[in-house]
């Protein structure tokens, strides 16, 4: 696979640009603040939908533009793939749009997987130095990469996350009076609104067990998918970190989970549960969470909170008395096409 051709419209610095692409290395040079790393974001942007430096797109349209319009040419297997993508940014032109060979997607996500593109940049020193949010990203950018089919997983789950996030805040005083019946008496209300407030409360608590059914359906499909990846990636870390080690090392990544202790435990070790059990895991880890997430208001449990371990690649030289010193060293690490499936993992030291 290969991107023949790459044009902007309105994007970033750009007016508009053609880029020709043959295989093998392309090397943009110009001067700082000249427009390259723009490109690279646009074609990074054709793969994957998003920007790996910003999280919203209004900063890809060039100031004073509504939209911004990215194409993409691309090869593989010997045929020709046109993508078109609408950044839309004014209210006039409403949602972004995408069109493959010319034909609209019915939503952009249809794209994903027609141009597989690998990022490796400054700003992934954020996978080991920035909020546990860049690594879930970094995770679910590689899952849709591979299978353009846990895009729709991912945004299934974000949607069921920001209803429940929504009824707790919204239920939030029958639910916190609920619980705090359970734990004393209510004998300074009368009867009646005795009644009703239980009544309210438990049509709250159902809703939240809905969405909670809803939450362990879709977290353990999405839970599932990010611990086969890391499960997949484990060897090459550790071959890569062979190859440009001098000593001798156990370098691996894990996963840590906002699951029950055992079972976080047990998959930071590498264990990869069946789908099943996570389903029936994640339930019991809301339920355990219930109080503290209706005081608080937010979801607590599930794939949104985990991490990858910290520190999330740890390189643990076997300790000799030369060697030793305290803490794990830390690396980043990132991925390099080498051939139209293959991929080698590119690490530095940070
Ligand atoms: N939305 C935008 N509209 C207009 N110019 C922009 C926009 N976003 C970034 N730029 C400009 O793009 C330039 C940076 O481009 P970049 O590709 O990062 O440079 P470099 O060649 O150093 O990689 C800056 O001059 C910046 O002002
Ligand atoms: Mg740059």
């Amino acid at each position: 696979m290969h991107l023949r051709h790459l044009s902007v419209t309105d994007f970033r610095s750009y007016p508009s640009a053609e880029l020709p692409l043959a295989p093998g290395v392309t090397t943009l040079v110009g001067l700082n603040g000249q427009g390259k790393t723009n490109l690279v974001e646009a074609a990074g942007y054709l793969a994957t939908l998003g920007s790996h430096r910003v999280a919203a797109d209004a900063p890809l349209v060039r100031a004073g533009a509504q939209q911004a319009i990215v194409r993409g040419v691309v090869i593989r297997d010997g045929h020709e793939t046109l993508i078109e993508l609408e950044i839309n940014t004014g209210r006039a032109s409403g949602r972004n749009r995408a069109r493959l060979n010319h034909s609209p997607a019915s939503r952009p996500r249809e794209v994903l997987g027609t141009l597989r593109t690998v990022l490796f940049a400054p700003e992934d020193l954020g996978l080991v130095k920035g909020d546990p949010s860049e690594r879930r990203r970094f995770l679910d950018e590689l899952l849709v990469a591979r299978q353009p089919r846990w895009a729709g997983v991912r945004s299934e789950y974000d949607k069921v996350l920001r209803q429940r996030n929504a009824l707790l805040k919204s239920a939030a005083p029958v639910l916190r009076r609920g619980v705090r019946h359970t734990h004393r008496s209510s004998t300074s209300l009368s009867t009646g609104a005795v009644d009703k407030d239980v009544d309210a409360t438990d049509s709250a608590l159902h809703t939240l067990d809905v969405w909670n059914s809803y939450l362990a359906k879709v977290g353990a499909q999405l839970l599932y998918a990010r611990l086969r990846l890391m499960h997949d990636l484990a060897p090459y870390l550790t071959a890569a970190y062979d190859e440009v080690s001098a000593t001798q090392s156990d370098a691996r990544i894990a996963y840590k989970s906002s699951l029950r202790e055992e079972t976080s435990a047990a998959i930071a070790a590498g264990a990869v549960p069946e789908m099943q059990e996570l389903h029936d895991e994640l339930l019991a880890s809301l339920d355990a969470v219930r109080v503290n997430e209706i005081e608080r208001g937010i979801s607590l449990v599930g794939p949104h909170r985990d991490d990858g371990c910290s520190p999330w690649v740890s390189c643990r030289p076997r300790v000799t008395r030369a060697t030793a010193r305290p803490g794990p060293l830390r690396w980043a690490c990132g991925w390099r096409h080498t051939s139209s499936c293959g991929t080698i993992l590119v690490m530095t030291r940070c």
